[in-house]
């Protein structure tokens, strides 16, 4: 009994992470097909070719002439073979003085590795520690599932970033815009965030919100 439990325990580990390929190895998504809380239906097997699983298209900088910056994503619209799998990708570019704000993901954690250039990159942890770091070409940081983080091009020269997260569909919200690009009455929204009014307003009159 002693011997047995740790390794039943290992064997429940084991088969509750392989769970969702359990089945059958990859389900390319069908998108003519209405998607479910679960994801889409599956391509029928025998349509299925290697190049259901090769994107192509991260080789090419994002437009960043607007605003600085440009995420190209990769999720199960852009990649249906990633349908069911838990991943997705993304390219970011920032040209010099790119920022990419405040933001979370509700359903994934992000890895991200600089391709080129130098970005400071943090998050704030729910207990409100701000990690912050200058990571150079070649480095990964981690930002853990739903924490706000930000991405700054810290260098003289554009980046380019490698984005992963452990969702197909990882969510994005944007902090400025959650706060300033909606209805949100002004009082309520002061009265719930301590801000002033006037502050408020002059900020959802740059982000397009209104009250
Ligand atoms: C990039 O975006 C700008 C403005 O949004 C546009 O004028 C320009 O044509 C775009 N460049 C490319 C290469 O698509």
């Amino acid at each position: 009994m002693r011997m047995i439990s740790p390794i039943i325990f290992t064997i429940s580990l084991l088969l509750s992470s392989a769970c969702h390929a359990a089945v059958q190895d990859f389900c390319v998504a069908d998108l003519t097909a209405p998607q479910s809380l679960v994801g889409y239906p599956c391509k029928k097997p025998e349509t299925v070719t290697v190049n259901d699983f090769v994107y192509s298209g991260l080789g090419v900088a994002g437009n960043t002439s607007k605003l600085k910056v440009a995420v190209t994503w990769v999720t199960v619209p852009e990649f249906p073979a990633l349908n069911g799998l838990g991943i997705s990708l993304a390219r970011a570019d920032l040209a010099v003085g790119g920022v990419f704000p405040i933001h979370t993901h509700p359903r994934a954690t992000e890895a991200i590795i600089v391709l080129e250039g130098k970005v400071t990159a943090g998050f704030i942890s729910s207990a409100n520690t701000v990690y912050y770091k200058t990571l150079k070409q070649g480095d990964a940081m981690i930002f853990p599932q739903g924490l706000p983080h930000f991405v700054v091009n810290a260098g003289a020269t554009p980046v380019q970033v490698f984005v992963s997260f452990s969702s197909a569909s990882p969510g994005l919200q944007v902090l400025d815009y959650a706060l300033f690009s909606n209805d949100f009455p002004s009082e309520l929204e002061a009265a719930t965030t301590f801000l002033d009014i006037p502050q408020i307003k002059k900020l959802k009159a740059f982000f397009g919100g209104t009250g």
